[in-house]
């Protein structure tokens, strides 16, 4: 448990087409959620996508269609912590009785300048860490009937960043992207920490890098949400982004869902054939359970004995 498993998941065994299984993806009407939509739905699932225009979701649901899949769009907003349990509800009332395979908790986000959501949390932990965790604990009962579970899309830009108390405070604050590659380490170790501890309820919880591509995200961005010694590199970087096909950053999560082991936990996946010994995954399970345990003051009393239950020790 806990080995890197997708060493194993480049070799040439056939997808399992899963006919009958159920995904539901976060922010999965656009950018490489949408990707993730159509090749999950191509793949054989039935995936609930979540966003919040329902033109563009209803959009994507008919081209899903057309191609032979099945794709059900659920409109919700999951900037709070409110929508994200309405969200919860909705999916709950759509789900088959054998419950939910997977969680692709893809949504994500940068912040250009420090601020809050309507819980008091800071945006970028929020979206990037409380929400996506939030959500998997109200989720769990349908993860557990069907042994599914979590992936949470992660970032190599992890590996550039820290994360100390003072971050875990709020106290800090310099640029876009490092809050965003403190939040999405925290949801690298505590995740693993939360896979862990959910062995024993069959429901394992992976992370996938799916490299970068130019979508409604980055084409928001600006060199101002970089450290100054990187906004050299955002032309070059954006030109790069805008070569590499969805296609290639979805193929980590499809390749976690169609050929991980059931109840194997804590696998780091990348798009295409590269593998990131462990060592290099920014794994820390010690820095995990603490940060986990921090994070509990971040959500909102209806919801924080649910998600300290389901998630401590
Ligand atoms: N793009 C990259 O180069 C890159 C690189 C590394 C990691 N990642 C990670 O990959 C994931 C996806 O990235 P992305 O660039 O594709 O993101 P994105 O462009 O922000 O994703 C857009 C999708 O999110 C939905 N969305 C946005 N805000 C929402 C909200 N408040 N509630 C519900 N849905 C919302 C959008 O639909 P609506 O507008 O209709 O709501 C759309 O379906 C993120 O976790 C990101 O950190 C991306």
């Amino acid at each position: 448990m806990g080995r890197l498993v997708e060493y194993s998941l480049g070799g040439k065994a056939p997808l399992n087409r899963s006919p009958s299984r159920t995904v539901l993806v976060t922010g999965g009407s656009a950018g490489i959620g949408g990707q993730l939509t159509l090749s999950l739905a191509q793949a054989g699932y039935h995936v609930y996508f979540v966003g919040r225009q329902s033109d563009r979701g209803r959009a994507l649901e008919d081209r899903v269609q057309d191609q032979g899949g099945r794709a059900t769009f659920v409109a919700g907003d999951l900037s709070s912590q409110h929508g994200v349990a309405q969200l919860a509800d909705r999916v709950r009332a759509l789900l088959p009785p054998r419950g939910l395979d997977a969680l692709v908790n893809n949504l994500g986000g940068v912040a250009p300048a420090p601020r809050t959501t309507s819980d008091g949390v800071e945006t970028t932990f929020a979206s990037n860490f409380v929400h996506p965790v939030l959500l998997a604990c109200l989720l769990l009962p349908e993860l557990q009937a069907a042994q599914g579970r979590v992936v949470q899309m992660s970032t190599g830009y992890h590996h550039l960043v820290r994360l100390t108390r003072a971050d875990l405070t709020g106290r800090r604050w310099d640029c876009g992207m490092n809050v965003y590659g403190r939040a999405k380490l925290l949801s690298v170790q505590a995740g693993e920490v939360i896979g862990l501890r959910w062995r024993n309820r069959g429901v394992g919880w992976h992370f996938a890098d799916p490299g970068m591509a130019q979508t409604p995200l980055t084409r928001s961005m600006t060199p101002r949400d970089f450290p100054w010694y990187g906004r050299f590199l955002f032309s070059p970087v954006r030109h790069v982004q805008g070569c590499i096909p969805l296609e290639w950053c979805a193929s980590s999560t499809l390749r976690l869902l169609t050929r991980t082991p059931p109840r194997d936990t804590g696998a780091y996946v990348l798009p295409g054939p590269v593998v990131l010994p462990r060592a290099l995954v920014g794994f820390d399970r010690r820095a995990g359970a603490n940060g986990l345990a921090f994070s509990y003051r971040w959500f909102l009393p209806e919801y924080r004995p649910l998600v300290e239950s389901t998630t401590g020790e």
